[in-house]
């Protein structure tokens, strides 16, 4: 069945080694018919989460006060079937506009009734200079975390690692089957 596949890019390089990771993944997309859909959060203007609470007493909607380049976003990310969470690792953690994005995934946690996630799928895509303990396993633990903690399923991750020693050319066998692999169970 046709999904809709929402990609959030949290790298700011526009030729790195994220965007060829997720280039490669739309690639891989292409024979499927489901909708792709893509965020480069990186020249957005969105700040993080207030914790204001007020999207706390609507369960049916994100409403979270903050009007900003995050507004739109938040209403795709309950439009679509399947989320990318596409970042570099920064400083062992998600890069820090990725960051700001995973706070805002606050208002979608609602205290009645599920959350805005439940019964979406969770895919990650990371790439980083050191191996995959530099960072990336924190990132990926968290994405489960807040994963379950939303009721949704994580997929599985594609992980470039030494990116900035081993082109990601020649990387780029391995990390197709890996992303073809991934395709199939979405
Ligand atoms: C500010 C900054 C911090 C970084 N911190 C880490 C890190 O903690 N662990 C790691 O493995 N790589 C780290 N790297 C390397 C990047 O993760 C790696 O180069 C990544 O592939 C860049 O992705 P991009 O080309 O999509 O921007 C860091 C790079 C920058 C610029």
């Amino acid at each position: 069945m046709p999904k809709h596949i929402l990609i959030l890019n949290g790298s700011p390089r526009h030729n790195g080694n994220t965007a060829n990771l997720i280039s490669w993944l739309n690639n891989t997309l292409q024979n499927a018919k489901h909708t792709v859909s893509q965020h480069d959060l990186y020249p957005l203007n969105f700040k993080g989460c207030k914790h204001c609470d007020a999207c706390k007493k609507n369960s049916a909607n994100p409403a979270c006060i903050l009007q900003d380049d995050f507004t739109p976003i938040l209403e795709d990310i309950v439009a679509a079937d399947i989320i990318v969470i596409a970042s570099p690792i920064y400083c062992w953690s998600f890069s820090g506009c990725m960051s700001t994005a995973l706070d805002r995934f606050y208002c979608l946690f609602k205290r009645k009734g599920p959350s805005l996630f439940a019964g979406k799928k969770f895919v990650g895509l990371f790439t980083a200079g050191g191996d995959y303990f530099d960072g990336m396993e924190l990132c990926v633990t968290g994405l489960k975390e807040l994963t379950q903690h939303g009721q949704a399923e994580y997929v599985g991750t594609v992980s470039a690692i030494f990116c900035d020693d081993k082109p990601m050319q020649e990387q780029k066998q391995r990390l197709t089957e890996a992303l073809t692999d991934l395709v199939t169970k979405l």
